[in-house]
């Protein structure tokens, strides 16, 4: 029997979040927690270990070290340090921490046999996903991102909230950046199947903003971050999501932080597009056919991506 193992590295807000969302919807068999700051972890690792005898499926913890992560299917890095952000409205002003961090648990996992997917969550995400890609090696899609999935369910939320639709009813895509450079692919967006804009026609009486919504969609976690100052149910719930598909191979079409390498004219840059999510993490790049203005979008975001990889490059010493 196969038990479904999954680490988190960095059990911050997002991390223990996204370590509930596993075990309370019953993803993970095991969870490995690791995290360098003691107290914290061992906190929250007991919060969830007094959570398990009402959880779906029994849930194996393990408050564990970077040598526990070896034989994990799926590693989440969710290792950050949010105060970087307060008073801002940029995700790339982690980066100086974040990056380098990468190579704090990376480094030790490369002396371990593991061959599994990693998720990444840390910010900037696309800079992020790539800096473990290179830190790892493991094989292309193997690595991704959260990336504008997150900004996805956003985006959907509020045309659903538009539209009085079901979320589940709705196809859209947030491309791009995790972050302010994101853009809302109108073009693409269906209602199971009819085009956006042929619904609003036939069908919807309320007004319905585009710039309104998408910028909506684009704002909702800073409008989080404003009071709690941090973010939690939406991020833990789509990198469940994510992990959810690579466990069960589901193959499912969802945006995803991904190295493109010669879609939409776009090459060497880790980026929030579609793609086919399975066993094998990132299974396909799935090319949307955009408008020439949504392709000059992709463009301006991918080389707003590339400044902060060539801060990455610098902090590195790559450059
Ligand atoms: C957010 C963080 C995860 O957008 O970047 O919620």
């Amino acid at each position: 029997m196969k038990t479904r193992k999954v680490g988190i590295v960095g059990v911050g807000h997002v991390g223990a979040h996204t370590a509930y969302s596993l075990a309370i919807q019953g993803i993970a068999d095991e969870i490995v927690l690791v995290d360098t700051n003691k107290p914290r972890v061992g906190s929250e690792f007991q919060d969830l270990f007094d959570s398990i005898p009402y959880m779906p499926n029994r849930v194996h913890l393990t408050n564990g070290t970077y040598e526990d992560l070896e034989d994990c299917d799926v590693i989440v890095n969710s290792a950050g340090d949010i105060t970087l952000l307060l008073g801002s409205e940029d995700r790339s002003r982690e980066l100086r921490y974040t990056v380098p961090c990468v190579h704090t648990w990376a480094d030790q996992l490369g002396k371990t046999s593991f061959d599994g997917i990693i998720v990444n969550i840390s910010n900037p995400c696309d800079v992020v996903t790539r800096e473990i890609a290179l830190a790892t090696g493991l094989p292309k899609g193997h690595v991704l991102g959260t990336g504008t999935g997150l900004d996805t369910a956003r985006l959907v939320s509020q045309i659903a909230e538009a539209t009085h639709v079901n979320a589940h009813s709705i196809q859209a895509y947030m491309i791009g950046e995790h972050g302010n450079s994101m853009f809302a692919g109108w073009s693409a967006v269906t209602m199971n199947g009819l085009p956006l804009d042929e619904f609003l026609d036939k069908y919807q009486d309320a007004k319905f903003d585009k710039a309104e919504i998408e910028q909506l969609g684009r704002h909702g976690g800073w409008v989080t971050f404003s009071y709690k100052h941090a973010t939690e149910y939406a991020i833990a719930t789509t990198a469940a999501k994510m992990v959810k598909a690579i466990l069960h191979d589901e193959r499912i079409i969802m945006p995803a932080s991904t190295e493109l390498t010669g879609e939409y004219g776009q090459n060497g840059v880790f980026v929030g597009v579609p793609v086919l999510l399975g066993k094998n993490g990132v299974e396909q790049v799935i090319e949307l056919s955009l408008t020439d203005e949504e392709l000059d979008k992709l463009n301006d975001s991918c080389n707003a991506i590339r400044a902060n990889m060539a801060l990455a490059d610098e902090i590195e010493g790559r450059a």
